[in-house]
């Protein structure tokens, strides 16, 4: 606060404070005319109301009083009279500042705890968990979801089962989240709309779900394009992202037929930002074993 600032509030904090005591002093003292029915003489309503004058209770004075003095107390103590600190020299500053070392040193506490465990053994820590859960929340949620289920609109896939388009050991997973994914499915709607039901009817027959035999049977051929990177039996291949087709898990939404027919005539690409920026390595092995804890599937496996 400047010097300018800093008068100017004292002064107005004294102005008040003044006409408050003066009001006070006064108003104990003050004589008001009374007429000999002990009224004011002002009446309303043609003399039905008539005002009386009456003194300020006991209690109304004594409280008055003990406020001002703690007015005065508190600014002698605290931060409120211009520029002066208080006598207790507290600032909300520099209680933020305790507080986040205090925070920082719980932190650096429970990270250098954490440095030696793997994901595995951190997933059995309760701190951990909650570490990793607010981790995610805060950085992840808005597009995997709360519950880490994916969002088929974003091709933001589940995190919570156990399909893992690029690897599921820690290092890869902790190499999505910290270096990002970006899968780029290229459109191949140029095939026609007729060989595309074909090839998708073929991609339906690979994990066995309900299909046109005869369209599978010619969407075979095509297939042969999309092996290049789902692999010759769509099992997927991690190096480059590319789902694997053979099960029952989707990105881009419930695998339909309309739903593999667009992604095959749009294409689709997914972007997973790189978070090295913003997490640490301990951060990283926090929310992987979250993720680890929440998945069912996986805790059986293991
Ligand atoms: C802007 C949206 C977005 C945010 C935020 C985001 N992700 Fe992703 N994430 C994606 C998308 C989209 C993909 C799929 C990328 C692809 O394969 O094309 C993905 C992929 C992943 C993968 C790879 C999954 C697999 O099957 O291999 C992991 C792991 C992952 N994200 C974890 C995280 C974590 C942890 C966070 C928070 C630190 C996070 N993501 C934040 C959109 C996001
Ligand atoms: C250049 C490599 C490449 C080729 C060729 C390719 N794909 Fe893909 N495909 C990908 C990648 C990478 C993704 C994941 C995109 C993403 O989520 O970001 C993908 C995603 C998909 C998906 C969505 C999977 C899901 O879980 O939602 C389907 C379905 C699919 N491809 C089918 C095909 C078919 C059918 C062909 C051949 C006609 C084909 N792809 C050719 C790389 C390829």
């Amino acid at each position: 606060m400047s010097t300018f600032w800093s008068l100017w509030v004292m002064f107005l904090v004294v102005l008040n404070g003044s006409i408050t005591l003066f009001l006070f002093m006064w108003a104990q003292k003050v004589e008001i005319p009374v007429l000999e029915d002990g009224t004011t003489g002002h009446v309303w309503a043609h003399g039905v109301l008539r005002e009386s004058v009456r003194r300020l209770p006991g209690w109304w004075t004594v409280a008055s009083a003990a406020f001002f003095i703690w007015m005065c107390g508190y600014l002698l103590m605290f931060p409120g009279f211009g520029g002066f600190q208080g006598l207790r020299g507290w600032s909300s500053h520099q209680e933020l500042a305790l507080d986040v070392a205090r925070n920082d040193a719980n932190i650096a506490d429970l990270q250098a705890q954490f440095a030696s465990l793997t994901p595995a053994q951190l997933a059995a820590n309760p701190e951990a968990q909650q570490i990793g859960e607010r981790l995610f929340i805060d950085n992840c949620a808005a597009c995997h979801q709360r519950d880490a289920r994916g969002n088929p609109r974003l091709g933001a896939p589940n995190l919570v089962d156990a399909d893992w388009i690029w690897g599921g050991d820690d290092a890869s997973i902790a190499t999505s989240i910290l270096e990002g994914r970006q899968g780029v499915m290229p459109a191949l709607g140029s095939i026609g709309a007729g060989k595309v039901t074909d090839v998708a009817n073929y991609v339906l027959s690979l994990s066995g779900a309900p299909h046109d035999g005869a369209r599978a049977a010619a969407g075979a051929a095509e297939f042969v394009v999309c092996s290049a990177c789902h692999g010759a039996n769509g099992e997927g291949n991690p190096m480059l992202g590319a789902p694997r087709l053979a099960d029952s898990t989707w990105t881009w939404g419930k695998g339909d037929l309309a739903m593999i027919e667009k992604t095959v005539t749009d294409g689709a690409h997914g972007v997973m930002p790189a978070w090295k920026a913003r997490l640490t390595e301990s951060d990283t092995r926090a929310i992987i074993a979250w993720l680890r804890s929440q998945s069912q599937e996986r805790l059986a496996r293991l």
